[in-house]
């Protein structure tokens, strides 16, 4: 997959809501980035000082070349995302990106399957929304604690589609975890053609176990926590199979996306 440029952009916050339990939806003025591809993430500062020092990476939610805007969708879960969360439209946010490599085979006509597990959602939307433009056909598997916890339907409704959800507590959908539904949907006839997720490491592990044993080719969006975000300090590198060894990749510049068969999830 080519790369496209990798920049620094101080990008006008033109919108922010908070569309779900402690989750913030930021539309940006960001025409550079709004060519990335579903997947990518950009690293930005979460204050408007050198505290806290190291960058965050937020996946590209949505991007809508056309308008030159892109959103992000974070999930309040410690001192950056809270301060990322007070910040008000007409702010300038500090963003470098797009960086790292995205979901691939988007634009293939074999039926794809997303599973994304809570704030997962985020890089998976922008994939479906791209299928669903370009009239190729998908399902998407939507897990969360509670229905207060997900964006509400008509999030996903506005964008021509309607995931199959699991919540926790059985507050909408089928009460348990996306992977029983993913279970319950491997175990029809008519098998999707690819598999993309992303979401936490136990939700992962299934998804691994899952897929490989229906056959059905995986790649997953991984998450790591990062320093310099451009592949130079290592600090994000996970252990991956290449050709029966263990090598290490970075999820800044080798991934976030991986090959289900390369990662060492499962067997
Ligand atoms: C590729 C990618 C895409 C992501 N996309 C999204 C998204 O779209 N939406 C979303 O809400 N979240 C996303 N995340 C997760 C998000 O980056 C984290 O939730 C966020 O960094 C937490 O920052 P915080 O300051 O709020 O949390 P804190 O836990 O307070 O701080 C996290 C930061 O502290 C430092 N740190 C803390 N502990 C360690 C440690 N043990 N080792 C090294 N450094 C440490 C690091 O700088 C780390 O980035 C993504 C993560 C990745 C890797
Ligand atoms: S965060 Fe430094 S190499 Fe990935």
């Amino acid at each position: 997959m080519e790369r496209k440029a990798e920049i620094a952009h101080r990008c006008l916050l033109l919108d922010k809501s908070e569309i779900a339990r402690g989750w913030h939806l930021f539309e940006l003025e960001a025409p550079l980035l709004a060519c990335a591809e579903p997947g990518q993430f950009v690293h930005l500062r979460t204050g408007c000082s050198s505290d806290p020092l190291l960058r965050r990476p937020i996946s590209i939610h949505y991007a809508d070349a056309a308008a030159g805007r892109i959103r992000l969708l974070v999930q309040v879960s410690g001192r950056g995302t809270a301060l990322l969360a007070r910040s008000s439209p007409g702010e300038e946010l500090d963003l470098l990106g797009p960086f790292g490599r995205g979901f691939p085979f988007l634009d293939e006509a074999a039926p794809a399957l997303f599973v994304a597990g809570g704030i997962g959602m985020a890089p998976l939307f922008f994939a479906a929304a791209q299928r669903q433009r370009a009239g190729l056909p998908f399902e998407f598997i939507l897990g969360g604690r509670s229905s207060a916890f997900l964006p509400p339907e008509e999030y996903f409704l506005d964008h021509g589609f309607a995931p199959l959800t699991a919540t926790e507590d059985g507050s909408r959908g089928l009460r348990g975890l996306a992977t029983a539904l993913l279970e319950k949907r491997l175990a029809e006839a008519n098998r999707p053609g690819r598999i993309h997720a992303c979401g936490p490491m136990p939700m992962l592990t299934r998804v691994v176990e899952l897929a490989r044993a229906a056959g059905v080719p995986l790649h997953l969006s991984l998450e790591s926590r990062m320093a310099c975000g451009v592949g130079a300090c290592l600090g994000c590198a996970v252990p991956v199979k290449v050709q029966g060894n263990i090598e290490y990749r970075r999820v800044c510049r080798d991934g976030p996306v991986f090959d289900g068969e390369a990662v060492c999830i499962g067997n």
